[in-house]
């Protein structure tokens, strides 16, 4: 304790700095849950799939496709994978399809690399120093991740959507925005010019190129939600609800 309490009086200044940013946990027990999502819209779109994430932090999530899950006994994703994720799964699985993942990139106001020491570190610091599993499972992935870093980009949520998002040409995949627990740090006018953009997008989506919009947030009370939103059909589903670090999910229907 004096030892922490040393610590904090010597680095005073570079510590307060980091509370110039939201908080970076980046939870890769949301892989998860974004997983199965995916696996819905393989199922329902039956391409493969390029992912586009906002608030990414050291973008451990965009490696959704190289972690192995097991959802009530069953397993999905990649079954060598160091990682293993296990949370516990009620009501019905998601669909049992193979998830194609041919893109791969992310946006943060801060992101950190996984090629970058002091960035990893920054990683594991986020988390409570007793929760020895959840640091072990960020230092897995953190390995994983270093295997085939996908591309971050230093950007604001709405001005990457705007840019990135809406421009990156179709080439034959569904193009599909993701985010969790991130929403909440984006400013009001933020998230008015994402939803904006997204409905611009999806008048534009087709068969051949259709767009999907997959979110773990918090919305309204409770539990955060994953929903689905997919174009051209202008669907939106509620697909389950989990607690923020994705220990249990509840899948819908
Ligand atoms: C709590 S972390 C969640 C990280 C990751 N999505 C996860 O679930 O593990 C929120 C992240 O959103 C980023 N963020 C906050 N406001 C943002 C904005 N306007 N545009 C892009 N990223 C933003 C923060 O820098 C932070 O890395």
């Amino acid at each position: 304790m004096t030892l922490v309490m040393s610590l904090i009086s010597q680095k005073d200044n570079e510590l307060l700095s980091w509370l110039d940013n939201a908080p970076q946990t980046n939870e890769v027990a949301r892989s998860s849950i974004i997983f199965a999502g995916l696996s819905v819209i393989a199922e329902e779109f039956k391409k493969p799939i390029s992912l586009f994430e906002l608030g990414s932090s050291g973008g451990l999530n965009l490696q959704v496709a190289n972690f192995d899950y097991e959802f009530s006994g069953q397993k999905f994703g990649n079954k060598n994978s160091k990682l293993q994720l296990m949370p516990e799964w009620s009501s019905a699985t998601p669909p049992s399809i193979s998830v194609d993942v041919v893109g791969r990139r992310g946006c943060d106001l801060n992101q950190l690399s996984v090629n970058n020491e002091c960035d990893c570190e920054k990683l594991v610091a986020y988390l409570w120093p007793d929760q020895i599993k959840r640091i072990e499972r960020v230092q897995i992935a953190i390995e994983v991740a270093k295997q085939s870093p996908p591309l971050l980009d230093r950007a604001d949520a709405a001005d990457w959507v705007e840019d990135i998002f809406v421009n990156t040409e179709d080439n034959g995949s569904v193009k599909v925005l993701f985010h969790t627990i991130a929403q909440n740090y984006f400013p009001q006018s933020v998230k008015d010019r994402i939803m904006v953009a997204m409905e611009k997008a999806g008048q534009l989506a087709t068969e051949e190129n259709p767009i999907a919009w997959l979110v773990f947030e918090f919305e309204g009370d409770g539990n955060p939600k994953l929903i689905l939103k997919t174009w051209p059909s202008n669907k939106v589903s509620i697909l389950a609800t989990a607690d923020p670090h994705v220990h249990s999910v509840s899948w819908v229907n």
